[in-house]
């Protein structure tokens, strides 16, 4: 019996040679494959991978997805349970450090993002510089960026707590800048921090308050917000943690990586989808026009938003969770109309072979939009609620890029497949 080794032989049938790669972690490394040559001076094998749908870049502790079965762990922690027993910065501390904290930890990370929520008032005036209908994506993504300048220290990337302290100001700003951006398109004052509040609590009294001298969130809606923000809090490999990581990688200061990341998530095919879902659905406008869009679908006509997955051929865990806690906000804000369309449609596609071929099943951004209407919010926002969640997630993987080795600033290769070596021709000779 030969002994089986952790190896791939790889013969070369344009010369004959024969490579031994090594195999470890279920992957070959990349740079092994440059060894091999047709002529010495050649360049040796390159692999070809467009949008990465088969290449791992870094090596990563934080979070685990197996496709096929449906599983989302942050930390080793199932998601499902997470949701249920956890909090949004109980969370985010996990996320980031690695372990669940203990009381201790907890109360001074929880006072430490408390006591960060305020944003400087000049970001104000960059704020009141957008038109009423700005998308409040367009105003997150510049305000992001904009608070680079406030915090020139957080250049200083090899101090653990320089990291650690643009860490907490960005997971603490993020939904100051959301509400802000809200209130300025609808054109109502700011509505400052209530440190009384929890960190979803808070969030919704700067969405929200009004006349009140103090706002009381329901404690369902509050609840429902934060267990919507774990859901959102990190995905692995995803566009926008790839974009973070690579602007990381630059030693580009952690406000613009991720205003660079929101920017990623800000496409319809990313976090963009929860908008174009309700739109999807509003425009399907009836249970009994479900078929017919579903045929559509089918056709190419359109794309059936909020499903599918880069890697869950399986129902994203995500939406399951999210799906039931529709039922928990409905009791409070009455029930969305669309949610019987969304639930006929994912019926219908889940019966129809075009959709199973394709293992094209719905995932986050099915159903959380629908929750985020009946809570109130306009469609715009969908996404910057997206990005308020998954910041945490993003910083995570920042600082695990920054702290890995093995990483360096990312630089791709490319097969060049452009003209060859030609002269220069004046216009007159054109
Ligand atoms: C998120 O990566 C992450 O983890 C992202 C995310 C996270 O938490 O960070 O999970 C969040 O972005 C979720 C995805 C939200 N996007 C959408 O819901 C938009 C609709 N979905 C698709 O655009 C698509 O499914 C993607 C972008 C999500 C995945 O694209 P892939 O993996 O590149 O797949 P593909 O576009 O190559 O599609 C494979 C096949 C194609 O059919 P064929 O060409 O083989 O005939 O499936 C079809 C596609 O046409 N297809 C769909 C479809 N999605 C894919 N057909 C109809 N409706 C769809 N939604």
């Amino acid at each position: 019996m030969s002994e089986t080794s952790d190896t791939l032989t790889v013969t070369d049938n344009r010369t004959g040679e024969t490579y031994e790669l090594a195999v470890e972690d279920g992957a070959i490394r990349a740079m092994d494959l440059r060894q091999i040559k047709v002529t010495d001076d050649d360049f040796g094998l390159l692999a070809y991978d467009p949008a990465f749908k088969n290449t791992a870049n870094v090596r990563s502790e934080v979070t685990y997805i197996d496709g096929d079965a449906g599983i989302l762990r942050y930390r080793g922690y199932p998601i499902e349970q997470l949701a249920e027993n956890s909090n949004f910065l109980e969370v985010a501390y996990l996320l980031i450090h690695g372990e669940l904290p203990t009381a201790d930890e907890y109360d001074h990370w929880t006072y430490e993002i408390t006591h960060h929520t305020f944003i400087h008032e000049n970001l104000k005036q960059f704020m009141d510089g957008f038109h009423h209908d700005a998308h409040p994506m367009g105003m997150l993504v510049s305000t992001v960026g904009a608070l680079s300048t406030f915090y020139p220290e957080a250049k200083g990337l090899d101090d653990p707590e320089t990291r650690h302290m643009q860490i907490v100001r960005l997971i603490a700003k993020f939904p100051t800048l959301a509400a802000f951006a809200y209130r300025h398109s609808i054109g109502m004052r700011y509505a400052y921090p209530d440190n009384d509040l929890s960190f979803a609590g808070n969030f919704l009294n700067m969405m929200w308050k009004t006349t009140e001298l103090k706002y009381e969130p329901d404690p369902i809606l509050e609840k429902a917000m934060d267990r919507l923000l774990i859901l959102h809090a990190d995905h692995e490999q995803n566009c926008s943690t790839t974009t973070m990581r690579t602007i990381g990688s630059s030693d580009a200061d952690p406000y613009s990586a991720a205003a660079g990341a929101t920017s990623a998530l800000y496409g319809p095919k990313h976090g963009g989808a929860n908008e174009a879902v309700l739109r999807m659905l509003e425009e399907i406008g009836s249970v009994d026009q479900v078929a017919d869009a579903v045929k559509a679908a089918k056709n190419g006509e359109f794309r059936l938003m909020g499903f599918g997955h880069r890697v869950y051929k399986n129902y994203d865990p995500r939406a399951k969770v999210i799906r039931e806690l529709a039922h928990d906000v409905f009791e409070v804000t009455g029930k969305n109309p669309l949610i019987d369309i969304a639930v006929e449609l994912e019926k219908i596609a889940l019966e129809d072979d075009y959709f199973v071929d394709r293992k094209l099943y719905p995932n986050v951004d099915f159903y959380s939009g629908i929750i985020y209407q009946a809570m109130g919010f306009p469609t715009s926002m969908f996404p910057v609620l997206f990005a308020m969640g998954r910041i945490p997630g993003w910083l995570a993987h920042w600082q695990e890029n920054l702290l890995d080795p093995e990483q360096a600033i990312v630089r791709p290769r490319q097969l060049f497949v452009g003209a060859d070596e030609r002269d220069y021709v004046p216009t007159a000779q054109r």
